[in-house]
């Protein structure tokens, strides 16, 4: 039993990644062209950052990715297998999971709870309505919650928890799914600057143990910077630049949001 235990928590942290392959991809919205045909590869292990204004197609895209939103032209790879043709469910589940901006946890259910239901998709229904009774597996979600930080609140209701301790169970829970691509739509935005590098930093560490690709969206230029080794600067739908952090400029930063044409009407 013991050693069954020690396996299941190793499950946490065990070791892959796989790269994600965009051709050709596009999303309209009627009239809207929110994504412009684009092709890119993010390579596994690769800290990747989608920085731009409000619009540009930060979240569309990683919705794309997470397989949660259909392109209207192009395929993504996930590990050399065509998203498009994937049964929904666990098999997407294993290989990609995203945290949304506003965490999506339950809020009438307790932290461990919602940790445990990233293992939904390799649960039988019967299995997952037990769950929500008698946490299953919580040696898991312990270890999880343990991992980001926060299993004081394991047994409190997520609805009640800050900000920043929904954040790290949101991360906890993607810690239990284990997906081989880690996706996050601005996970920092609602929390201040210090608890913001502090949750990022734990995002990027838990990645970087197990060799996950990490992609995020991130309207903070200084934490993407920071935390990420290459950034994709998107604006209307479309790639303004795409290159090592370190080689982004400041003045590719101004063309990016803009920031001449609002310099030159002042
Ligand atoms: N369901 C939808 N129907 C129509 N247009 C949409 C829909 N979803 C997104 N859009 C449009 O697609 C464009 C890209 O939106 P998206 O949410 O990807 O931008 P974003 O870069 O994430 O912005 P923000 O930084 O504000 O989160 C926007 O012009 C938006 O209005
Ligand atoms: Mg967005």
């Amino acid at each position: 039993m013991a050693l069954l235990r020690t396996r299941e928590i190793e499950h946490l942290y065990s070791t892959a990644s796989c790269a994600v392959v965009l051709s050709e991809v596009s999303k309209q919205y009627g009239q809207k062209e929110a994504i412009a045909p684009l092709s890119l590869t993010i390579n596994p292990g690769e800290r990747v950052a989608f920085l731009g204004p409000s619009g540009g197609g930060k979240t569309t895209l990683l919705r794309i990715l997470s397989g949660q939103l259909e392109s209207s032209t192009g395929t993504v790879l996930l590990c050399d297998r065509d998203l498009a043709k994937m049964p929904t469910g666990r098999e997407v589940s294993q290989l990609v999971g995203m945290i949304h901006q506003q965490f999506d946890l339950v809020p009438n259910l307790s932290a461990l709870q919602n940790v445990l239901a990233g293992q939904l998709g390799e649960w039988s229904l019967l299995k997952s309505l037990v769950s929500l009774v008698w946490p299953l597996n919580r040696c898991i979600g312990l270890s999880a919650l343990a991992r980001v930080g926060v299993e004081g609140i394991a047994y409190q209701r997520a609805g009640s928890l800050s900000g920043g301790e929904q954040q790290r169970v949101a991360i906890a829970r993607l810690l239990v799914q284990n997906p081989q691509v880690i996706l996050a739509d601005e996970p920092v935005s609602s929390l201040d600057p210090a608890r913001a590098g502090e949750v990022l930093q734990l995002l990027v560490s838990i990645a970087d143990e197990a060799g996950k690709t990490l992609v995020a969206s991130m309207h903070s230029v200084e934490l993407a910077r920071e935390h990420f080794s290459r950034l994709i600067g998107l604006r209307n739908g479309a790639v303004i630049f795409d290159l090592p952090s370190h080689e982004v400029t400041e003045d590719m930063l101004h063309d990016l949001y803009d920031l001449k044409g609002l310099r030159a009407e002042a």
